[in-house]
């Protein structure tokens, strides 16, 4: 072993000692794992001390772009696909798809009732959104908490438009009633493109990447003695369906926003004229079902005991 190989070896070793001390196991597996391979990163590609000191700089410049309703590190984690990696590890056991939850569940969505409009703006087109809430048996859940929140016709949340839009325009948070059922009125959400004017945008353009994610609505389902759920819909027809800038579309995802022209179905929900309407289902996972990781738990400590 040459004396170069020697010193990096000791210095991989010296760091994994120092955490023999953490009481925690999961966070010493966590440590350890990350401290193997960064150091694994650093010995195979060899920066140089000027790009280490260029990557310290970009990541200083993350953190400083961060505030109230700004997260860089969010953004960050989105566009090199860990964000959506860490939904996909997390598994699926029957229920809808997770995808990434992004950076723009920065404020409380405001209380709405079922029928409510979300859209505070007005004179957009109308689009009905309805949603019946399960579990993975198909037992419809009363009473489950619906979090919403999504962009306007021009592609921009609430936060992004101080003194534009009204914060809590394109945000509702929802209970469903007995049946499981909520549904409310808004306008069809834009595709848009990731905030570019931090360190991440100018990520992008160096790898000359596009910047766009297909029109979506977001999601955070919550019903007692289930897994939370964080998940969007995404607009069947929308640009950038198959180049999503931060990976997280996934085909069971994607819901046709198919325009109604029918004065029945109109009267139903109280509206006039044509309108677009998605209509599904959102299937959340019993809290510990066979298979799920709790319930692997379970059963490992009682056959320990
Ligand atoms: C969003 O859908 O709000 C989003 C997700 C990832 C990056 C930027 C925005
Ligand atoms: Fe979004």
């Amino acid at each position: 072993m040459t004396g170069t190989a020697a010193a990096e070896e000791s210095t991989t070793a010296d760091t994994l000692a120092s955490f023999e001390k953490t009481s925690d196991p999961r966070l010493k597996e966590l440590l350890e794992g990350l401290v193997l391979r960064l150091h694994g990163y650093v010995r195979e590609l060899r920066p140089t001390l000027e790009e280490w000191e260029r990557a310290v700089e970009f990541l200083t410049a993350v953190g400083q772009k961060c505030d109230n309703t700004r997260q860089e590190f969010i953004l960050l984690s989105d566009v090199l696909g860990v964000s959506m990696m860490v939904e996909t590890v997390n598994g699926h056991g029957g229920g809808t798809e997770s995808t990434v939850l992004g950076p723009f569940h920065v404020v409380e969505s405001p209380a709405r009732d079922s029928g409510d409009s979300i859209d505070l703006m007005g004179g957009g087109k109308l689009c009905v959104v309805s949603v019946r809430v399960t579990s993975t048996d198909g037992a419809p859940l009363a009473g489950a908490s619906v979090d919403v929140w999504q962009c306007t016709e021009e592609g921009f949340y609430d936060v992004q438009q101080p003194g534009v839009q009204p914060l809590g325009n394109g945000r509702g948070l929802f209970r469903t009633d007995g049946e499981g059922h909520l549904w409310f009125r808004t306008v069809v959400p834009s595709h848009y493109p990731i905030p570019t004017d931090g360190p991440v945008g100018e990520l992008l353009r160096a790898t000359e990447r596009h910047p766009y994610r297909p029109a979506h609505i977001h999601f955070i389902v919550a019903a007692d003695g289930h897994r939370p759920l964080t998940t969007h819909v995404f607009v069947a027809d929308s640009p950038h369906i198959d180049s999503d800038a931060v990976f997280a579309v996934k085909e069971s995802l994607v819901v046709d926003f198919g325009l109604v022209d029918d004065e029945e179905k109109a009267r139903r929900y109280g509206v006039t004229g044509p309108f677009r309407e998605a209509e599904f289902d959102i299937v959340v996972e019993p809290e510990s079902q066979p298979g799920s990781e709790p319930e692997r738990e379970r059963e490992s400590e009682e056959a320990g005991r």
